[in-house]
């Protein structure tokens, strides 16, 4: 498939017309709508009701105009990043998450995996069903929001072929992202608690890692993952599966800390002010998941595991007591660091927040995160067609 077909096949629509995009608005509604009938019961009907409210009139104090080239690229890149982040929350809920029927958990999920989460947090599965909500929110909007404006929305369905786990709880549906051999980037830790450095002003300066995690499952593979010895306790939970567990307790920080700067980092260079509201309205939801699962991580327990499938050792240290200010658990609150220049006082702030280049380098840090470990050459052909895009976009034009 050429490059053209391909960002054409990812863009729903082609050829909006304002009959068009009436109708794109009403299916894609629809679509929502019967979403979330399955998801929360919520009555056809009603929700019919107020699609209309909701695409046809003008917003609070600002004119139903078309978007500019770069505002649409923007809202497509969020699209395509909200879709790729609601296929790993869900495959979190649906093992670890609360089990009920506003989300898919309606399987029982995975009882012993959520309480090696729990170690983390006694409300993690809680947590994670609402974060899995919020994502799904945010794409659902953004697409809708497009199509109301004539824009293409994204539907990045055609390559969901990556395989489930296996383990009992998990639906066994074709997936966007692997959990199953993740490499997470720990060095948010850091970067939160150095107030010496900002990745904006100091692009060489490696921040460190709190944990090195390489190529490790942060979900059950099999019921094979949830066996083995405990030398720790709890001791109902066996050593492995707690290391799992923690693996995911970092990586939902990692994931929401990517979030909390791209939403400022590409707000920087939307032209309209309804489209700079979404940004600046979706993009701190990003900061209250990112808080809150890294207050959470901070919790893990000192622990060394060795993998029985592929043999990768990860080892969470205790950064609870005995840690530098760079590692102690309960310094969340970002440490003021340098902002535009060191000439300034220490500030505390979201970073990075630079905007050149902001969407590959979600793109890439996604990449790297071992997330498309499967994924076709498409795929991130069509990734990086909208990262691209997104990234052309210039403040004014
Ligand atoms: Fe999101
Ligand atoms: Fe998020």
């Amino acid at each position: 498939m050429k490059n053209d077909d391909l960002s054409s096949s990812v863009l729903s629509e082609t050829t909006p017309s304002s009959t068009k995009k009436e109708d794109a608005t009403t299916r894609l509604w629809q679509g929502v709508v019967k979403r979330r009938s399955f998801l929360k019961g919520l009555g056809v009907a009603g929700a019919a009701v107020s699609a209309g409210a909701l695409f046809t009139g003008e917003s609070e104090g600002q004119s139903s105009t078309s978007l500019t080239k770069g505002d649409v690229a923007i809202l497509q890149f969020l699209s395509a990043a909200e879709i790729i982040e609601s296929d790993l929350w869900l495959q979190y809920t649906e093992l670890g998450g609360t089990q009920d029927s506003e989300e898919s958990g309606v399987n029982g999920g995975s009882p012993l995996y959520m309480q090696a989460l729990q170690i983390l947090d006694g409300d993690m599965p809680q947590y994670i069903h609402d974060n899995t909500d919020d994502e799904i929110s945010h794409f659902e909007f953004i697409n809708a929001y497009l199509i109301s404006k004539g824009a293409d929305p994204v539907n990045l369905d055609q390559f969901r072929t990556l395989p489930s786990s296996k383990a009992t709880g998990a639906r066994d549906l074709g997936r966007l992202t692997n959990l199953m051999n993740l490499t997470v980037d720990t060095s948010f830790w850091t970067r939160y608690r150095i107030g010496t450095e900002n990745p904006d002003l100091d692009p060489t300066f490696v921040f460190p890692q709190a944990d090195t995690i390489v190529n490790r499952t942060a979900i059950p593979r099999t019921d094979d993952d949830l066996v083995g010895p405990a030398k720790i306790a709890p001791h109902n939970i066996p050593d492995h599966l707690k290391a799992i567990a923690f693996t995911a307790g970092f990586h939902f920080a990692f994931i929401e800390q990517g979030g909390t700067s791209l939403y400022p980092s590409l707000a920087q260079r939307v032209r309209n002010v309804e489209v700079l509201r979404i940004l600046l309205s979706i993009g701190p939801t990003e900061t209250a998941h990112f808080q809150t699962w890294h207050d959470k991580a901070g919790n893990a327990l000192a622990l060394t595991d060795v993998d029985p499938v592929t043999g990768a050792t990860v080892t969470f240290k205790n950064l609870i007591t005995n840690q530098p200010e760079s590692l102690q658990s309960n310094l969340i609150m970002p440490e003021p660091t340098d902002f535009l220049s060191h000439k300034f006082p220490a500030c505390s702030i979201i970073r990075p927040t630079r905007t050149k280049g902001a969407a590959m380098g979600a793109a890439r840090a996604l990449t790297a995160d071992g997330l498309f470990i499967g994924q076709s050459s498409d795929f991130f052909t069509a990734l990086h067609t909208l990262a691209e895009a997104a990234d052309a976009a210039v403040r004014g034009f």
